[in-house]
């Protein structure tokens, strides 16, 4: 009678402690469903365009999907690369090679600078956790074709083939993101071609992207002849004088993510006083999630960009780990930033066609993309659990 009591006793415990599992399920294991969910909502928009290779956004009710083309097609195969490293479940190691597998072809389209984002999202952290030596392959014939946009005499990577007329060598301040890929190549090879065009491109947009507060613009356009910046200009920031909010974002990443490639103390420099424009300025709200533009004129109403803020809680660790006197204050800026993200903008289970996040703007000035879910909102914010985990182990 008393053994048959304690067992009761045993089993409601075990019990209590599984619904309250249920009610209160981890963060990972949150977003493992929600991902689960994307993957039902991914084949619907399959089933119709075998091209569509990853999700994007959406459209009001529809999931927007991209060809491997698009420059945000790495983004969701580096969400599950990720989620295989945080759960370390081969469920997703198997997601992970299924996504990136069609990314391939893009190792030889050279008429975008896009390359880093595409593929060393997806291809480059396949490598770093599986060691596989054909995704070692792609991702250096993918820097090779990155450095045939290189252009010696300006010193940069051009941005785009598209607006040719309006600006005949255009960079823009998220293509310091790409560099990433070359340093890896670098790395890989000890070829000094990855390296040199990779820190030329840093100096020069260093010396010609930036103003005296460290804000930056968002396109530069150079003269192919004499390699001078010549222009001065945005493209989805509100104006050219403007600081377009996701456009700082690259700028703190990039510039942390070279003092790591180099220990270079003038890419930390650049990183912190980045940091310091974005942390000091009167518009950025209080959850430090930006308004798309720190200097739109009808802040506060007027959308956020959580992608800004998503990419900022990962360079903020980075920055932590760099920075040991102010260690400190980098972690409690992008655990807030995470709070943030986490408690405000985390949407529903089975609602955001999938999606992590809510409330990005991709390009406000040609009403494109205000207020919607961004894959790489969800990527880095995925980048930064993982970079937030991995301090606590330290
Ligand atoms: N690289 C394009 C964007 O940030 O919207």
């Amino acid at each position: 009678m008393k053994s048959s009591i304690i067992a009761f006793f045993c089993l409601l415990t075990v019990l209590s402690f599984d619904i309250i599992a249920q009610k209160k399920p981890s963060k990972i294991g949150e977003i493992a469903a929600q991902l689960d969910y994307a993957f039902d909502e991914i084949a619907k928009v399959k089933a119709i365009n075998p091209k569509a290779v990853s999700p994007r956004s959406t459209k009001g009710d529809t999931l927007l999907m991209v060809p491997s083309k698009d420059w945000t097609s790495g983004f969701f195969a580096g969400d599950l690369w990720y989620m295989y490293e945080l759960t370390k479940d081969e469920k997703w190691l198997v997601k992970a090679k299924e996504f990136t597998a069609p990314l391939e072809r893009e190792k030889t389209n050279g008429t975008t600078h896009d390359m880093g984002f595409k593929m060393y999202c997806s291809f480059g952290n396949g490598y770093r956790l599986t060691k596989d030596p054909k995704y070692r392959d792609i991702l250096l014939e993918a820097a090779r074709t990155l450095t045939t946009r290189f252009n010696p005499t300006i010193g940069c990577i051009k941005s785009w083939d598209h607006h040719n007329d309006v600006w005949p060598f255009p960079v823009i301040i998220d293509n310091m993101m790409n560099l990433e890929l070359l340093f890896w190549a670098f790395k890989e090879t000890k070829d000094s071609l990855f390296y040199k065009v990779a820190i030329s491109h840093a100096n020069t947009t260093m010396k010609n992207h930036f103003r005296a507060d460290y804000s930056s613009y968002h396109v530069i356009g150079y003269d192919v002849k004499t390699g001078k910046a010549i222009q001065k200009n945005t493209h989805q920031g509100y104006n050219d004088a403007s600081a377009w909010a996701r456009g700082q974002s690259w700028g703190l990443y990039s510039y942390a993510m070279c003092f790591r490639e180099t220990g270079d103390a003038k890419y930390l420099n650049q990183a912190e006083n980045i940091a310091q424009f974005i942390l000091k300025h009167p518009n950025l709200p209080e959850d430090l999630v930006p308004y798309w533009d720190y200097n739109a004129p009808t802040i506060p109403n007027t959308p956020r960009d959580v992608s800004a803020a998503s990419i900022m809680a990962s360079a903020f660790y980075e920055l932590s780990t760099q920075v040991p006197a102010k260690a400190k204050f980098y972690k409690q800026t992008a655990d807030k930033l995470m709070e943030s993200l986490s408690a405000k903008y985390r949407a529903g289970l089975k609602t955001n066609k999938g999606f992590l996040l809510t409330s990005s703007t991709g390009n406000l000035p040609a009403n494109s993309e205000i207020n919607v879910p961004m894959v790489y909102a969800d990527y880095y914010y995925l980048e930064a659990l993982l970079r937030k985990r991995n301090l606590k182990k330290q």
